[in-house]
């Protein structure tokens, strides 16, 4: 081996170059041999920084939880109170009562939106404002299906979260839901067809001649 190879630091190497040969491993592989460098410090300081976190974290939050949660439990408790006085004051002007269908498009916002769709156009779930349904486009089906939810499908059983008070004002928004063409591409059609415009149509100012099919309005076309 010449001094010059000796003398070759390997971060002065540029590609191509010969690797001195006290740097490398005794193996090859198809002329292919590999240098023996140590690990960058940065990497390994990285590295027991990290087996240091892990030795501290996991005990303190996984096996022993003493991280302290006073701060958390306190906020979300005072959200908790500001929400239950909103919604008691949205009460008391009578606000819901005026508008049932306006109180339900502001749940929808809070609660369906991430998977409905801004306009009901549909994304995780279903296009609500197709004439297509899986589970009914009749009042009492939809309150069913929101308060029951589709466990194995994702659509989550609001029941138990949401009471049956706002579920009512939620389905009557969704009720006005229908070809309401929404500025958003609606998703593709889930279910099967219903004839919307016999089920949708205000019952007393349904014509004569619908009336016979307004009997059995989850009559599919
Ligand atoms: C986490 C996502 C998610 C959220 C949030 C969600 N849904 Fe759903 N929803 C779904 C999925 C998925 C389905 C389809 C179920 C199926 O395939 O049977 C569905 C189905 C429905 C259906 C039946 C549609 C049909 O074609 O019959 C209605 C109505 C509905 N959701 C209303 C709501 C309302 C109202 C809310 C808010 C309170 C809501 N959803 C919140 C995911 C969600």
């Amino acid at each position: 081996m010449s001094d010059k190879q000796k003398d070759t630091k390997v971060d002065e190497l540029l590609p191509g170059d010969f690797i001195p040969a006290q740097e490398l491993l005794e193996h090859e592989y198809d002329g292919i041999q590999e240098a023996d460098n140590p690990l960058p410090k940065w990497w390994v300081q990285l590295f027991l920084i990290c087996i240091v976190f892990a030795v501290v974290y996991t005990p303190l939050v996984h096996m022993f939880d003493l991280l302290p949660k006073s701060f958390l439990a306190r906020d979300i408790a005072h959200a908790a109170m500001a929400a239950d006085q909103r919604e008691a004051e949205l009460i008391a002007s009578g606000a819901y009562d005026a508008d049932p269908v306006a109180a339900g498009k502001k749940y929808y916002a809070t609660f369906c939106v991430t998977c409905h769709g801004t306009y009901g156009e549909g994304g995780i779930g279903p296009n609500l404002t197709d004439q297509f349904w899986i589970h009914g486009p009749e009042e009492t089906q939809i309150m069913g299906t929101i308060v029951n939810g589709v466990a194995a499908k994702g659509m989550p059983t609001w029941g138990p979260i949401l009471g049956e008070r706002k579920i009512k004002m939620i389905t009557a928004y969704v009720m006005t839901l229908w070809n309401s063409n929404p500025p958003a591409a609606g998703k593709k059609a889930e279910g099967e067809a219903y004839d919307m415009a016999v089920i949708r149509a205000p019952k007393d100012a349904a014509p004569a001649d619908s009336l016979a099919t307004a009997a059995d309005t989850t009559k599919k076309i």
